[in-house]
């Protein structure tokens, strides 16, 4: 019996995170081929994701880390954005990918790439696990997605309840019966 096993649903398996993790490395290892890769991963959400595709991807690539903090209201973010850790590099010529969790209202991305295309990058793309469509409030261009998800609170992969469940092996949905 897991610590989980009464509040959390599999959604998706460890394997099928896997297994879509390794095609999606194997196609942004062929659309970079030749190219400078940067990984900005969005903590704290998205390091499981993000260390998981690195190790699929066949380039020498580089990984930064960005902190940001979304202001809720309720569960719903509200759109105003912190940076509570920023880049320790230039960004300028740089082929950027950043790396999400999740894209929700897709408020939160907007803001991230109003941000760093302020710096210039040579080019800027979007890398999400999950998206669930449903909600979206402003249209984002995902360039490679894991999956899309319904309208459900998921936890696991990295994603988190109040900081917790954040090392599940697979994503989840918290139970409400
Ligand atoms: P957005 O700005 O609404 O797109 O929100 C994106 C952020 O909200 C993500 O980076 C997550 O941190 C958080 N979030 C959205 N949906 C979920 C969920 O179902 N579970 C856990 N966190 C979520
Ligand atoms: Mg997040």
């Amino acid at each position: 019996m897991a610590f989980h096993d009464t509040t959390v649903e599999v959604m998706l398996t460890a394997e099928q995170l896997a297994a879509r993790t390794k095609e999606l490395g194997a196609q942004i290892s062929k659309d970079y081929q030749g190219k400078d890769l940067t990984l900005v991963g969005i903590m704290k959400g998205s390091i499981f994701f993000l260390t998981d595709l690195a190790r699929q991807i066949d380039l020498p690539l580089t990984m930064e880390l960005m902190g940001l903090s979304s202001y809720q209201g309720g569960t719903e973010t509200t759109g105003e954005v912190r940076i509570t850790s920023d880049l320790t590099k230039p960004m300028n010529g740089r082929h950027v990918l950043v790396v999400e969790d999740i894209i929700d209202t897709g408020l939160t991305m907007q803001f991230l790439l109003e941000n760093l295309a302020a710096r210039h990058p040579a080019s800027l793309k979007v890398a999400t696990l999950l998206e669930k469509p449903s909600r979206a409030k402003v249209k984002i261009p995902i360039d490679y997605k894991g999956f899309v998800i319904e309208d459900r609170f998921v936890v696991g992969y990295g994603l988190d309840y109040g900081e917790k469940y954040r090392n599940l092996p697979f994503v989840g949905v918290m139970r409400t019966d």
